[in-house]
């Protein structure tokens, strides 16, 4: 396997005594609360000083046992202060999966085999934990709404994998019951909450680049697809295989960063989605799909989006382009390394007389940073992240259900839950 989203946290030690990361200053968004609801570790006799020096613990309950779940387990229990987050301490309070087998060595073999932290057989006792207060969801995309939903259902806030449902009305339910219940609910869109979007945000927004015009952006990875099982579930229809919804969102979130959230966009969604697909001849999945997105409203901006499970990422795998200068992002896209700014001698000129990389390091996989931003949404009694909020994950699933529509990939009968 070639697509490696968790790759980078593998022996990355739990605990402390591991320096500050170095090439960036990370900055908190959110002020430390006076106590709330779910501030754990607070006392009436602590002056606002202590106060403020004390962090909150959040309560996590883990569905299944897959990849993308030990790479977000191993980061949470990661020590907050090698990312400088000195308000948050996250804490495993139970892992579920389908076998209490496999719940008990995923504890052994990616939570140190920590005491503490309750094995259960089914997801249902996790949503039952009065210990958990957030559920974290790592099981395939057609599962996401059944999973959440029970979650919700249970009183629990909830942070789902992308892609996060099977389409846009199954979401949509979600959110509604989120609001109702009085949960906060996120997609899990890790890239946005690294550290480097901030920064190519910061570049794209600053002025001197101008508007974007073209954004252009792939996410491939070769799943070797002639050499796994028809059930694997990039393979699967029934688990919501193909490109678009397993690596369309990283495309996505760079098409979200700079054209929809960009000031002169003033939040306007698209105003034209054109897709086209590949199926594979293997199962019908798409294997390769490309798809554009107009926004219109406000900008004359056009981002080219593609993904494919037959080929390894590109070098560069996002370049936006404005008329005084581009961006180009280093893939993996999900978790760049590294950008490069180059800057135009005249507008419109393509002459570069200037540019300037950035690279940033961090402790950990690059997970840790949506896990802090749903303890303090939750911590501050948010219902969506200011940052990744509902409006961004319903934009990706109406997306990923037109570019469905116009190239004609449909889920087998039964599997979407709501229309
Ligand atoms: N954020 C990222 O970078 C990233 C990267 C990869 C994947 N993802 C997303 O995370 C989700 C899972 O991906 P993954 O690569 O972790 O998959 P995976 O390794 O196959 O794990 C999925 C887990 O879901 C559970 N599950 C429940 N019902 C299942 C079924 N019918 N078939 C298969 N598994 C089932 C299983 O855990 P139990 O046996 O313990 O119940 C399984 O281990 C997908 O939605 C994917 O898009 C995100």
């Amino acid at each position: 396997m070639v697509f490696d989203p968790g790759k980078g946290n593998e022996g990355v030690p739990p605990v402390s005594q591991i320096p500050p990361p170095i090439d960036i200053i990370m900055h908190l968004d959110t002020p430390v609360p006076r106590s709330r609801s779910h501030s754990l570790i607070t006392s009436s006799s602590t002056s606002p000083l202590e106060h403020f020096a004390m962090a909150t613990e959040f309560r996590w309950g883990i569905i299944s046992t897959g990849w993308i779940a030990s790479c977000f387990v191993k980061d949470l229990i990661l020590d907050p202060k090698t990312r400088d987050t000195h308000d948050i301490v996250h804490k495993v309070a139970s892992v579920g999966s389908r076998s209490i087998e496999s719940a008990q060595s995923f504890i052994d073999k990616h939570a140190g085999g920590d005491k503490s932290i309750k094995a259960f057989g089914t997801y249902a006792e996790v949503y039952a934990d009065p210990n958990v207060q957030a559920i974290y969801i790592g099981t395939p995309h057609t599962l996401h709404y059944e999973n959440a939903r029970d979650a919700l259902l249970a009183g629990k806030h909830v942070l789902c994998e992308k892609a996060t449902t099977s389409n846009a009305p199954e979401l949509k339910a979600l959110i509604k019951l989120a609001k109702e219940k009085n949960l906060f609910f996120m997609e899990a869109m890790w890239t946005r909450f690294q550290p480097i979007t901030k920064e190519v945000k910061r570049a794209s927004e600053e002025g001197n680049l101008g508007d974007p015009v073209v954004l252009h952006a792939d996410l491939s990875g070769d799943f070797d697809v002639e050499n796994i099982p028809k059930t694997h579930r990039i393979l699967d229809p029934y688990l919501g295989g193909g490109a678009i919804l397993d690596l369309g969102p990283y495309p996505m979130i760079w098409a979200v960063v700079a054209l929809y959230e960009h000031p002169s966009n003033k939040k306007a969604y698209p105003t034209k989605i054109t897709g086209s697909i590949i199926k594979s001849p293997l199962t019908g999945v798409d294997s390769s799909t490309s798809w554009t997105l107009n926004f219109t409203k406000t900008l004359q901006a056009q981002a080219i989006l593609s993904a494919s499970i037959t080929l390894p990422a590109a070098k560069t795998g996002v370049i936006i382009r404005y008329r005084n200068g581009n961006i180009l992002i280093d893939s993996p896209i999900y978790k760049p390394p590294s950008f490069t700014v180059q800057y135009f001698d005249k507008p419109g000129s393509g002459v570069i007389v200037r540019e300037e990389t950035k690279t940033v390091s961090y402790v950990g996989g690059g997970f840790c940073f949506e896990a802090d931003e749903v303890a303090r949404c939750v911590r501050d009694g948010k219902l969506e992240s200011d940052t990744w909020g509902h409006d961004k994950s319903i934009l990706l699933m109406e997306v990923f259900d037109e570019v469905r529509r116009q190239g004609d990939y449909k889920l087998p009968e039964g599997v979407e839950k709501v229309f």
